[in-house]
């Protein structure tokens, strides 16, 4: 039996999986996955939010035990690993270069070939495994926020945010409120206990064509908490107009595209007011509805290794690991799809 591994690095999660060969058939055939690890830990903290040097310390803490964990839950000896596939984009650099710098030391014990995989296109494959086969992506997390399907070779970015993540926003929110982080399930929480429902707070909304921008938003609400607003109330209102922004850009993708599939990625997609107002617009234009399952919908290692190991079938991978980089700005759109 062969074995593939995913490392999984570009932020606040540090991630291994471990994958069977038979997981990703070459070409169109989405199988199964065969999963058989995902392991991860991510790094939290009450306040001061994401500080890219802290992340790298906490994932080189955390490496060497997460790895040991994969391998074991798995079941597998280290030396049945015939390829590691790690995300090499985008993300914060110090936090990449940990899973590099761990990603080539094991290559290197074990001479084994490197494949480098883009974190966003991961979310994108994915989705194949729960029967999305040409969707369009909300892909929504802490650094992006994006509207992405695939035309002629590549994965287009339809539309995108002009400022912040909405992952990022919602959580610089959740600061100004003292929530720590993550804020997104927080918030989530507090807006499910608003008591007014029908009384919204009006705030900016702001989207051109099938772009968002957030940072209006943001001054606009952190005026109102200043003035002592209702917590619950604001929150409540700024989740249905950032979601409603975002609903109506995936909308706008959908007519654009024709295409018939939505597919949801990134961790604010686990928001489960976010899917509801999805749901409800996917019924109305007769697209079929797709949310991974919370672990493969969030930052892991096992979508990294699915199309880690797609891409060594079809021929892309790395023995030289002079050659092996990372690229934090690595766009979408810039990653050739040859394994299509
Ligand atoms: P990226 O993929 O951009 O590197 P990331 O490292 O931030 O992203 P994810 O795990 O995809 O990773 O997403 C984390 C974000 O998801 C955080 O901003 C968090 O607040 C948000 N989030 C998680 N759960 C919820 C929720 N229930 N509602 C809203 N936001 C949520
Ligand atoms: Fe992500």
């Amino acid at each position: 039996m062969k074995y593939i591994l995913g490392i999984e690095s570009t932020a606040h999660t540090f991630g291994v999986a471990v994958l069977d060969w038979s997981s990703a058939p070459k070409g169109h055939d989405s199988g199964e996955p065969n999963i058989l690890s995902n392991v991860k830990d991510s790094y939290t903290t009450k306040e001061g939010g994401m500080i890219p040097m802290d992340v790298r310390k906490h994932h080189k803490k955390v490496a060497s035990k997460i790895y040991n964990k994969a391998l074991s839950e798995a079941g597998i000896n280290e030396t049945r690993i015939k390829t590691i596939a790690f995300s090499n984009a985008p993300g914060l650099a110090p936090c990449l270069l940990e899973g590099m710098n761990f990603t080539k030391k094991i290559a290197e014990r074990l001479d084994v070939p490197v494949v480098m995989v883009n974190h966003c296109v991961a979310h994108l494959e994915i989705g194949e495994t729960i029967g999305a086969k040409d969707p369009v992506m909300l892909y929504t997390s802490g650094a992006n926020t994006q509207v992405i399907a695939y035309e002629s070779g590549k994965y287009r970015v339809f539309g995108e945010t002009l400022d912040l993540g909405v992952g990022n926003f919602i959580d610089t929110i959740a600061r100004y409120v003292n929530l720590g982080f993550p804020g997104g399930p927080k918030i989530q929480k507090l807006a499910e206990e608003c008591k007014n429902k029908n009384e919204l707070i009006e705030l900016p909304y702001s989207i051109k064509g099938m772009d968002v921008a957030f940072s209006g938003l943001q001054t606009k609400l952190k005026n109102l908490i200043d003035k002592g607003i209702s917590k619950e109330n604001l929150l409540y209102s700024m989740q249905e107009v950032v979601f409603a922004m975002l609903v109506e850009a995936t909308e706008r993708a959908l007519a654009h595209t024709g295409k018939k599939e939505l597919l949801l990625g990134g961790g604010v997609a686990c928001n489960s007011r976010l899917q509801e107002m999805c749901k409800i617009m996917c019924k109305e234009r007769d697209v079929k509805f797709f949310c991974p399952d919370r672990n493969l919908l969030v930052d892991n290692a096992g979508m990294i290794g699915y199309l880690g190991l797609k891409m060594y079938k079809t021929g892309i991978f790395e023995k030289d690991l002079s050659k092996v980089d990372i690229a934090p700005r690595e766009r979408t759109d810039e990653v050739e799809v040859l394994w299509k």
